[in-house]
């Protein structure tokens, strides 16, 4: 386990300027794909790593949206996927008729979100479709795609913008990625 104090090199990976401009493109998208009078948009973020990624692309929609969230456990304080998914916090508002988009920060091997998703298709969404801000598809187990990403990165461990490593770094306005750790 690592130490929350290690020594940590990151490396800057992707900017604010193009996160912002990327995340304005995917808005404008999304408000283009769920536009018309008989949406019902619900705009669903997984926690806590998509907090600053939705927070900032709501913003930028041009449809009426309402927001929800849900918090999972995935890696804990380690880099390593354990492929167990577990509800911490459950949504507060029924999903069954509605317009369905889960907004999440990256994707890996993809076992978190297909949990996710296969647990909210149950619920009787009309639609449901994924928003990522991280695609890593080196790395994917199972066949998932989002529809919306934001960037596709490499085979490494990266952080800032929500995204953590051991609930550090979450607070970077920009993302980087992990070049060295010295316990
Ligand atoms: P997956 O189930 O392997 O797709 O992992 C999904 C979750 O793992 C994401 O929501 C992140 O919280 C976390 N994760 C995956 N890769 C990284 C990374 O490079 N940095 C930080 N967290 C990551
Ligand atoms: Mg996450």
């Amino acid at each position: 386990m690592t130490e929350n104090n290690a020594a940590i090199t990151l490396k800057p990976l992707i900017s604010q300027v193009e996160i912002k401009q990327r995340v304005r493109e995917l808005a404008k998208e999304i408000s283009r794909d769920y536009a018309g009078a008989n949406r019902d948009l619900v705009v669903v973020g997984i926690l806590k790593g998509a907090w600053i990624f939705l927070a900032d692309l709501v913003r930028e929609l041009t449809v009426p949206a309402k927001i929800d969230f849900m918090t999972v456990s995935s890696y804990g304080a380690s880099t390593k996927s354990l492929g167990v998914v577990k509800i911490i916090l459950d949504l507060k508002c029924s999903i069954a008729g509605k317009d369905v988009l889960v907004v999440e920060d990256i994707i890996d091997t993809g076992l978190t979100l297909k949990y996710i998703i296969e647990n909210l298709s149950l619920r009787h969404p009309r639609s449901l479709k994924l928003c990522v801000l991280l695609d890593k598809p080196a790395r994917r187990q199972v066949k998932i795609e989002p529809d919306y990403r934001g960037f596709v990165v490499p085979d490494c461990f990266v952080v800032g913008y929500g995204v953590d490593f051991a609930e550090r770094f979450r607070h970077l306005p920009y993302i980087g990625y992990i070049e060295e750790i010295k316990e």
